[in-house]
């Protein structure tokens, strides 16, 4: 039988009170922050509901983040590839990556439900350059955890940081990666949930993040699909986005859920979470989960500290279930030599994250022969070329 909680949430509709996607998502926290959850999922409703709010958020969309992105041809690649390829470019959003269009409305949010201090996790590093350039735009109180080893790969995003006011707060235990810094976020916001936002950075977490998250990330989907209509006369034949917490996917796939549109999300190898498919709760939602045979959460390992995360966005769990998206995998050296690939072909150096997508593109070149593939390009590739420079030289 249909569940009304869940039925419209197929199709990305709003979840029901549960946030329940199918089988996973939901809320699984301490009693402690069960009514910030509350007050937030009230809040963002309220928000998202009211012309004012919406206006303010396009606003600050277009002429500080610099939306709409544009779409790219990518003509000499397309060539070589054998394909057509079409990029979203995210990469050319202020602070370099789709994470601001997410940051902008949370610090919205927040301001309007009356907090005055942001806190967020990262791993890449740039969900925390977007929440601390948020916080300075609004100014509000920022602290971003983030795992130690993670500080070290991306040195240059801690001193951003760092430069925009915000206090960046090492994660030390486990992984040190980004699973930690979560936990160290979500510890943060129980004990100071009175004056605090945790602005979370991924399609994940406890209901109402992952509603939430791909609402404010649907801009990407709701641009492309109107661009595609233009340039296309019609959808392309596949999306494509990589997978890490699962929101820039989730927002490019919301603009053709409703097409025949193949969804295709890329995971790295060594964190492919959806590919193994096993459920589990992780980070306040049930979903698919790196684990051992007694549960324990496990790590992931991608050469990407945007992707280094166990778990994978509920939706995605939801969308791969019902067959709606697929989810492939591909490894730390394809990846390399993706990203090689795109800034020689195209002059675009990508993000390590998107150029996972790319690296798949690239892989089932033979199978997408003749195609039109949209990929979406979440993020440029300044913060890797430090690492590239000493894994390629
Ligand atoms: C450029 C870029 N793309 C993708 C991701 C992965 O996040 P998500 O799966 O939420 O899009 C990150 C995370 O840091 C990122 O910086």
């Amino acid at each position: 039988m249909t569940d009304p909680n869940t039925d419209g949430a197929s199709l990305m509709g709003t979840p029901g009170s549960d946030g329940r996607f199918g089988d996973f998502g939901g809320r699984f926290v301490p009693e402690t922050i069960v009514p910030a959850c509350e007050e937030l999922a009230a809040g963002f409703a309220d928000a998202w509901a009211d012309p004012a709010f919406r206006t303010e958020l396009d606003g600050l969309l277009a002429d500080y983040a610099g939306r709409p992105s544009p779409l790219t041809e990518c003509h000499r690649l397309s060539e070589e590839l054998g394909l057509r390829l079409l990029l979203k470019r995210e990469d050319l959003n202020h602070t370099g990556s789709h994470k601001i269009n997410n940051v902008l409305g949370q610090a919205l949010l927040a301001r309007r439900m009356g907090k005055r201090r942001l806190l967020a996790e990262t791993g890449a590093g740039q969900h925390g350059v977007a929440t601390a350039t948020a916080a300075a735009l609004f100014g509000m109180d920022c602290t971003v955890y983030m795992g130690e080893v993670d500080m070290v790969r991306q040195q240059l995003n801690v001193f951003r940081m760092e430069l925009l006011g915000a206090e960046v707060r090492p994660a030390s235990s486990g992984s040190r990666t980004l699973k930690d810094a979560v936990n160290e976020a979500l510890r943060d916001w129980v004990a100071t949930v009175e004056e605090s936002h945790y602005c979370l950075g991924s399609a994940m977490g406890p209901h109402p993040y992952p509603w939430i998250v791909r609402e404010l990330q649907r801009v990407i989907g709701t641009e492309a699909r109107e661009q595609c209509r233009r340039l296309l006369g019609g959808h392309p034949d596949i999306v494509t986005a990589c997978v890490g917490g699962g929101s820039n996917a989730i927002g490019i796939f919301s603009g053709f859920v409703d097409t025949d549109a193949e969804l295709v999300g890329v995971e790295p190898a060594g964190g492919a979470a959806v590919a193994r498919a096993v459920p589990g709760v992780v980070h306040g939602s049930k979903s698919y989960l790196l684990q051992d045979e007694w549960g324990q959460v496990t790590e992931a390992e991608s050469i990407s500290a945007g992707l280094d995360y166990p778990g994978v966005g509920p939706e995605h769990a939801h969308l791969a279930d019902i067959g709606r998206a697929r989810y492939e995998q591909v490894t730390d050296a394809e990846v390399i030599e993706a990203f090689q690939l795109l800034s020689r072909t195209e002059g675009i150096i990508p993000a390590l994250e998107p150029a996972h997508a790319l690296a798949w593109v690239s892989r089932a070149r033979a199978d997408l022969a003749g195609r039109t593939v949209l990929l979406n390009l979440s993020g440029r590739g300044d913060k890797d070329v430090g690492q590239m420079m000493e894994i390629l030289r």
